[in-house]
């Protein structure tokens, strides 16, 4: 029967998908120093590490949007999460860099899986008043997953075993069992029930997490939403001119969410602390543990701003704070040798002020935006192509951040120079953001998504686009 807590347990349990996103991406970083020492790995081979996962995930997109609409949602979230569960354990007893890579691409896939599938549960199964909290708790357990991968890293690096690395792997098991138990027991969404035809299943659904005051009225809507789907706008619609500036925006906005560089600091924040002289692995990776801690905060802090001050003004404040941070990291890398022991200070601090900005910007901003500014009717396709996009775009960045260096060092003939510029690259890119941001980003912040739909229809820019 119908129980107001219900639909948040729901909601967290399902969101351990979103946990082991941040989880499996993250755990990556703290392993990297003794992967790199135990396997005698290359920067390149390092990167392939990386981008595999990545690669994984992109596959994972790509192929579950049809998949979730022939099997459900549930059936596909609990198929990932024994992906999650076997490519965390083969990951762990990899014997050998062939395996290693191999087993990333196959747990990328349930990343890219659930970075598609979970908010879409959630978004489906949420009574209309939450559906937007509970939405952003996704990108929330994200950062959690994250912290927790790092915070998991520090605990189980030990200098004297070359092989910490692989408990490291073990302990995305747990998350994923939890996931996999919680959805055995997580009904169906009402929506894709309605859509197969079984109408009494999705009533016993709704009835138990939709106000007993709105079942009705919510079944109505979806019968004539799924009259809409049937009757109206193929999904070759999305590429239609009228659409044209939503997909901007959702390709745009993935791509200056990853190239400002953010998983350079997600994945090898560890790595950049060592090359900037901390001493041992461990260190190095209790230095990065305080980067999750202010990524996690300051989502928080996000959710109240999203909401208050709007999506433009976020954006910008966001992403000035990120340009001029880069700036300082790649200034503590030129100067090291002018700050001394000071670099390792400065450095920790620009990450940490860069994180910050990017936790109340770009992180939630992009997932966020994808989700609102498509019609109903392609909002699936078009939410896929941006999550799609957002895979794509990680690994490219992930697979050449330590080319890029190495390039820059060719030309330059110094380290330190080299990693400099690399991330003033990034710092460019954030400027030509701020300049993107003022014509694309859209101020949705209290406008209803059917106003946004006769916006494009109109041909409205997405700079006038208020409520
Ligand atoms: C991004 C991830 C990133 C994370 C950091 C997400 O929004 O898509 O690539 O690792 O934020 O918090």
């Amino acid at each position: 029967m119908y129980n107001k807590n219900l639909v948040w347990i729901i909601a967290a349990i399902a969101a351990t998908g979103g946990l082991l996103f941040g989880f499996d991406t993250g755990v990556i970083s703290g392993a990297i120093p003794f992967l790199r020492n135990d396997f005698q790995l290359t920067d390149s081979q390092i990167e392939n590490i990386t981008a595999f996962g990545l690669i994984g995930a992109v596959i994972g997109a790509l192929v579950c949007g049809r998949l979730t609409d022939i099997l459900g949602r549930r059936r596909v979230i609990l198929g990932s999460a024994f992906v999650f569960v076997t490519g965390a354990l083969w990951s762990g007893i990899a014997p050998n860099v062939t395996q290693l890579l191999i087993s990333r691409l196959y747990l990328g896939l349930a990343i890219g899986v659930s970075s598609f599938a979970t908010p879409l549960y959630i978004a489906e199964i949420s009574p209309t008043k939450i559906r937007g909290t509970l939405v952003s708790m996704f990108q929330l357990l994200i950062t959690v997953g994250i912290l927790a991968a790092y915070i998991s890293d520090s605990l189980l690096a030990d200098n004297s075993n070359p092989e910490s690395w692989r408990p490291m792997f073990y302990v995305g098991v747990i998350p994923a069992i939890i996931l996999y138990i919680g959805m055995y027991f997580l009904p169906e969404t009402p929506r894709w029930l309605m859509s197969k035809g079984r109408e009494a299943e999705a009533l016993k659904v709704l009835r138990m997490t939709e106000d007993p005051k709105l079942v009705e009225k919510s079944i109505d809507n979806m019968r004539k939403e799924i009259q809409q789907d049937k009757s109206q706008m193929p999904w070759t619609e999305i590429f239609k001119p009228w659409m044209r500036n939503a997909l901007i925006i959702a390709v745009g906005i993935m791509f200056f969410q990853q190239f400002v560089g953010i998983n350079t600091v997600i994945y090898y924040s560890p790595d950049i602390f060592l090359r900037a002289g901390f001493n041992g692995n461990q260190a190095a990776i209790w230095a990065s543990v305080s980067v999750g801690v202010v990524n996690v905060l300051f989502t928080i802090l996000s959710l109240f701003l999203i909401d208050k001050i709007g999506r433009r003004k976020l954006f910008f404040i966001g992403t000035a704070g990120i340009f001029a941070s880069l700036v300082l990291i790649g200034a503590c890398f030129a100067l090291s040798d002018a700050l001394g022991e000071f670099t390792k200070i400065v450095l920790v601090a620009s990450m940490l002020i860069y994180i910050a900005f990017f936790a109340i910007s770009l992180g939630p901003l992009a997932w966020l935006i994808i989700s609102e500014i498509f019609p109903l009717k392609v909002r699936g396709l078009g939410s896929s192509i941006g999550s799609l996009a957002n895979w794509g775009f990680n690994t490219l960045v992930a697979w050449t951040f330590f080319k890029m260096i190495g390039g820059f060092n060719y030309l330059l003939g110094g380290e330190n120079i080299a990693i400099a510029s690399t991330f003033w690259v990034f710092a460019a890119i954030s400027l030509i953001a701020l300049l993107w941001g003022y014509f694309y980003i859209p101020e949705t912040k209290g406008v209803s998504l059917e106003k946004i739909e006769e916006h494009w229809r109109k041909k409205g820019s997405p700079r006038s686009l208020s409520n």
